[in-house]
């Protein structure tokens, strides 16, 4: 994804934007001249119940402590404090149901009375603080309710994206050893109601491949009924949330927790098949999450209608769908939908009809649009957006300007931001109002973080020159472990500069001549499907879980509308015969079952061998060339170089 060959084409703020702007650049030099300072100095965006003693101890690197000995409460932070503040009328949520019918606003109050409800609920069962709730649901209300509950309680929660098969979700519990599962009865998908609780109870039970009888943590399955739809009913395990929480008291006392206390896990592919339980922190994380949220989108929480368009299951959802937005007292826009449901107006119309100004969604939606058509913005009033943001993969300079004129009005700044699961914020961005930005450049480190593109000796890179993007100095944000396995946490993030004590971000990129960082992609075997991770190997396991597949290689080719597509190559079993459409549409279900419908391959070709280098080793690089369409490298360290040739001919 490189066609970012550095345009100089510059977009200055206007003087209109700047004079009204939150940042301003007096941020980069209070955060130069002492970094430290500057971040004590936004720890106090949040209402603290005990202050910290140190702003950072990072004498146990690479796990890191900010705010050592603070108190807080996130939920209070996202809830109570605006409701104190006066804010309490002010809309929390405009949610928007997929049926165009079903529409409700929140306000902070009904929020605040919401959570409290399912708070105390959920420790009406005995949950204490620490103990590990997974959250499965669509994009509906009681979705954030459970959160910012567990949140409230210090109940760590796991968000696992309604779109995930049941064998991952099950892998997900049981990782986390996770108590409760909250779900629902089923989500609306284009119009029609499709089950979710089914998948549930699949994931807990005993009939997937690869588990040992039921899941062992699970003592209670809460269902939020959405749909209607019939539902297979353990009345030991299962409750319906309109059966219990409404009935809750609408006030509850929130407990002050570490500045540490683990708030949530995400899992996020890695180069090797199992997930990581990326472990994120209460304090650093709603400290970054709120200073991000209010200076790179210039939220004015007043007026400012703002769409964070990613889902829960995915980390934007968390920190800019429900925290870093709800600890800035911003109105939001939830919408439980897809883009296209029922017609391609959808977004447009909510953007018309809740006046949304700031819209922050990813490259691979913006080339969809392209793709439906500028008649479709243009048959809207759009005028009320005043900024947009990109993020999940390198957007290209021409979906950057089309974004710019189509959604934008030909005048809105776009903030392209440069974050991961692991970062748990934004990093490298444009501050609306202060950069000059250019299309497809994420542009430079925030105030008050420190990354580099280094070559593979931790040196500087000339500017130009593809390097490895790293961090340089821990952040508040960052994440303090992988679950349960903080040997891994060391080996995949700070092995590879163990010597300088940077971050291994796991991307490719680059600083221009004017010091803009490029994002060129990512640089070990994970790949990026419409923003998505998802490792090679994830995927070859669930080809070779297949009966007919002996062995297989997957990449990631470029692509135009997903950035880049799964395309696969599999060797089939000696004894199973037959190797058509039939079988490849098989193997496309089985990686969509065992994993999700979002790392189902494009393409699967069945080839008698695989090209592997003298010691076994599978040359991806090669295979990369052929489903990109490109001549084929250097084949000469192959054992068997004609296996190629042979590949080609397919
Ligand atoms: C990977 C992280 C952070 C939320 C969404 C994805 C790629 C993300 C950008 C951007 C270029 C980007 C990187 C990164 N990425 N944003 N603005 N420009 N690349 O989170 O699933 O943890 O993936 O997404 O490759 O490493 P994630």
């Amino acid at each position: 994804m490189s066609d970012s060959s550095t345009t100089n084409e510059k977009y200055a703020p206007s003087a209109e934007f700047a004079a009204q702007a939150n940042a301003t650049a007096d941020l980069y030099t209070e955060a130069d001249a002492d970094r430290l300072a500057f971040w004590d100095k936004q720890a106090r965006r949040l209402t603290w119940d005990q202050e910290w003693s140190e702003v950072l101890d990072w004498s146990q690197a690479p796990v890191s402590k900010w705010f050592v000995g603070g108190k807080l409460n996130v939920a209070a932070n996202c809830l109570d404090r605006h409701v104190d503040e006066g804010n309490g009328d002010r809309v929390a949520v405009h949610w928007i149901g997929e049926p165009k019918s079903d529409a409700r606003d929140i306000t902070y109050s009904e929020l605040l009375a919401d959570v409290s409800r399912a708070a105390n609920y959920l420790s009406s069962l005995g949950l204490v603080a620490g103990d590990r709730v997974a959250i499965y649901m669509p994009m509906i209300p009681e979705a954030y309710i459970a959160m910012l509950a567990c949140a409230r309680l210090g109940l760590t929660h796991s968000v696992v994206f309604a779109g995930f098969s049941s064998a991952a979700l099950r892998s997900r519990v049981d990782d986390a050893e996770a108590k409760v599962v909250i779900t629902s009865d089923g989500q609306f998908r284009r119009g029609k109601p499709a089950p979710l609780k089914a998948a549930v109870d699949e994931a807990l039970g005993s009939d997937l491949p690869n588990v040992d009888g039921p899941a062992a943590s699970v003592h209670k399955v809460l269902v939020v009924r959405r749909t209607g739809i019939d539902v297979d009913w353990d009345a030991e395990r299962d409750v319906w949330w309109d059966e219990v929480v409404p009935e809750q008291p609408d006030t509850h006392t929130p407990e002050s927790f570490d500045a540490e206390h683990p708030l949530f896990l995400l899992y996020t592919s890695g180069t090797t098949g199992k997930p990581k339980g990326i472990v994120h922190s209460s304090g650093g994380y709603l400290v970054q999450a709120s200073y991000t949220h209010y200076n790179v989108f210039d939220l004015k929480p007043e007026s400012d209608v703002y769409w964070c368009t990613a889902d829960i299951g995915w980390v934007t959802g968390h920190t800019y769908g429900v925290y870093g937005p709800l600890s800035n007292g911003s109105t939001c826009v939830v919408y439980e939908g897809t883009p296209n449901s029922p017609d391609e107006h959808r977004h447009f119309e909510i953007i018309e009809d809740k006046k949304v100004s700031i819209y922050y969604s990813a490259p691979t939606l913006v080339r969809t649009f392209m793709k439906w058509g500028h008649e479709i913005p243009a048959a809207h009033d759009l005028s009320s957006i005043r900024v947009l943001g990109s993020v999940g993969e390198p957007i290209n300079p021409e979906a950057w300007r089309w974004y710019r004129d189509n959604i934008g009005g030909g005048k809105a700044p776009i903030v392209d931001t440069w974050w991961q699961t692991e970062t748990g914020a934004i990093m490298v961005s444009p501050l609306p109002g202060v950069t000059e930005t250019k299309p497809g450049s994420a542009m430079r480190p925030l105030p008050g973080i420190s990354m580099d593109v280094v070559d593979n000796d931790g040196e500087t890179v000339a500017s130009e020159e593809q390097g490895l993007l790293v961090g340089t100095e821990p952040w508040p944000a960052m994440l303090r472990g992988i679950w349960g396995d903080m040997d891994r946490y060391r080996d995949t993030y700070w092995s590879h500069f163990a010597e300088q004590g940077y971050y291994f971000a796991g991307d490719g990129a680059k600083w221009d001549s004017d010091g803009a960082l490029w994002v060129l992609g990512r640089v070990d075997d994970v790949m990026n499907i419409s923003g998505h991770r998802i490792s090679t190997s994830e995927v070859e396991s669930a080809l070779v879980g297949h009966e007919a597949v002996a062995e297989a290689a997957v990449v990631g080719a470029s692509d135009e509308q997903t950035g880049q597509a799964i395309v696969a190559y599999v060797i089939l079993r000696e004894h199973h015969i037959g190797s058509g459409d039939e079988l490849v549409d098989a193997l496309k279900a089985a990686v969509s079952k065992e994993i999700s419908p979002i790392a189902k391959p494009r393409d699967i070709t069945v080839v008698p061998e695989l090209p592997k280098t003298r010691s076994g080793k599978i040359m991806r690089r090669l295979l990369r060339d052929l489903a990109e369409g490109r001549e084929v490298g250097d084949t000469s360290t192959l054992s068997d170089p004609s296996i190629m040739e042979a590949l080609q001919k397919k």
